[in-house]
Formats: structure tokens, C-alpha cells, sequence
């Protein structure tokens, strides 16, 4: 068995980038690191700073990159998006809310000028809206019903 440890977010930004994961998604800062191994020098040429987050047991790596010497092209897709599942419903729109308040506060320069979508729910109940961090990256925040108890 394995299990999924983290997702790791290169960014030109990443005082914004840390702050805004600590508002949106509550994360706390774990670790920073400013020495790296030749492998990841190598790797990510431009990297100066890594610094670890985590909500829950999830934790995310973000590190700058000088979007000059960028190893992916920031205007690549890295993924299409990255889903969080909620435990009530009534924090998609408490989430929801929260994206809006945080895109709207002028605190952060957000590459994407697209809101937060609609909450849908689809046929088996499934209720999500999808939203972008300042970097561009997608996220799905998601609610399953649980199935009843019998
Ligand atoms: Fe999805």
C-alpha cells in the first residue's frame, strides 16, 4: 500500500503563493529549506526556497522558480485539477465564500482573473465548484453524501 504524501507547486510568487494556502486551504507551515542537493539544483535550476505546508495529513511543497530560467514554461499545464473531498456541505459554500472574499481582498495577484465556478451537484449527489490559485492551478472542492447507515 502507499499513500499519497504531497503535491509540490512551483511558483514566480511565493510569499503570496504560502499566504494565500494558509488562508484558503488553512495550512500550516511545516519546515523552509534554502540548501539544496545537487540533484534538485540540477532538477529546478532556479530554485532559492522550499517551504513545506500541511492541512490535515496532506502537505504541499512550494518553491520558487525565476519564471526566466523555468524548467516548465509557466503558461504549462501541470494538471487539469487537484480534488478535495469536505466532510459537511455546508463548507462548499463556506469555501466558496472564502475564494471570493480572498480574490476580492486586493492581498493577492491572481494570474487567473476567473471566479469561482457555480456549486453543482450531479446525478449520484455529488456536489463541487472548482477554483483556481493565484498561480493558475485548478482545485475541485468536493462533497460526497455518505452512503446511510442501515
Ligand atoms: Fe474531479
Amino acid at each position: 500500500m502507499f499513500k499519497f504524501d504531497h503535491l509540490a507547486i512551483q511558483t514566480d510568487d511565493i510569499e503570496n503563493t504560502v499566504r494565500w494556502y494558509k488562508d484558503f486551504f488553512h495550512c500550516e507551515e511545516n519546515w523552509k529549506l534554502t540548501e539544496f542537493s545537487d540533484l534538485t539544483l540540477q532538477r529546478l535550476p532556479s530554485i532559492t526556497k522550499l517551504v513545506e505546508l500541511q492541512t490535515g495529513n496532506f502537505k504541499i511543497h512550494i518553491f520558487d522558480i525565476n519564471s526566466d530560467n523555468c524548467v516548465v514554461p509557466a503558461t504549462a499545464v501541470q494538471y487539469q485539477h487537484f480534488c478535495i473531498e469536505i466532510s459537511e456541505i455546508n463548507q462548499l459554500e463556506e469555501l466558496k465564500t472564502c475564494w471570493l472574499n480572498l480574490y476580492e481582498s486586493g492581498l493577492y495577484k491572481f494570474k487567473r482573473h476567473e471566479k469561482a465556478t457555480d456549486i453543482v451537484t450531479d446525478k449520484d449527489g455529488i456536489s463541487s465548484f472548482y477554483c483556481y490559485d493565484i498561480n493558475g492551478l485548478e482545485f475541485e472542492v468536493m462533497y460526497k453524501p455518505q452512503p446511510k447507515k442501515t
